[in-house]
């Protein structure tokens, strides 16, 4: 099977979603930031504090590219779409899904969420129009799209499995 690549901003389910889809195909499931921490060591939010976002994106890029093409599904970050070379692999190679939500939905959820140096750096306007610059590339390289403001986990993951036959 081709692998499986969720897309989509922060908040959106990736990782969740990701895990329980790998269960239910039986597939090995990888997250591009828990690689990033386990290789450099650090966390997301101290990544970004000490050697800044442009370390943090090339971290990412290597990450992304060194990810299985076959039999597995990858949780990505929000922010793997805003590189050319992320964009370029992404499109063809294998299947990727965009994970959308409306933004008052995503901010819902991420409430008091402390981990992401981009929303706690943000005000609202700001995560606004981050999302809004995002949009396109998503759906540039994006297979499927599945809005998932009101879906439930589980009927999400049978909508890919189901869509990836
Ligand atoms: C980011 C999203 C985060 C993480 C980092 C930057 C972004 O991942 O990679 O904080 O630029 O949108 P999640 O999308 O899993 O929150």
């Amino acid at each position: 099977m081709k692998a499986i690549y969720l897309i989509g901003f922060m908040g959106s389910g990736k990782s969740t979603i990701s895990k329980e889809l790998a269960e239910k195909l039986g597939v090995e499931v990888i997250d591009t930031d828990e690689e990033i921490v386990k290789k450099s060591g650090k966390s997301i939010s101290d990544i970004f504090a000490s050697d800044g976002e442009g370390y943090f994106r090339q971290l990412e890029s290597d990450v992304l590219l060194s990810m299985p093409l076959e039999d597995a599904v990858v949780a990505t970050g929000g922010g793997i779409i805003g590189a050319e070379k992320n964009r370029i692999f992404l499109k063809g190679k294998v299947e990727v899904v965009f994970l959308h939500a409306d933004l008052s939905i995503i901010m819902e959820r991420l409430k008091g969420d402390t981990t992401r140096p981009l929303l706690s750096m943000e005000k609202q306007g700001d995560a606004e129009a981050l999302y809004r610059s995002r949009l396109p590339f998503y759906r540039e390289v994006a297979d499927l799209e599945i809005d998932t403001s009101a879906k439930s986990i589980s009927a999400i993951v049978d909508e890919i499995a189901e869509r990836m036959k």
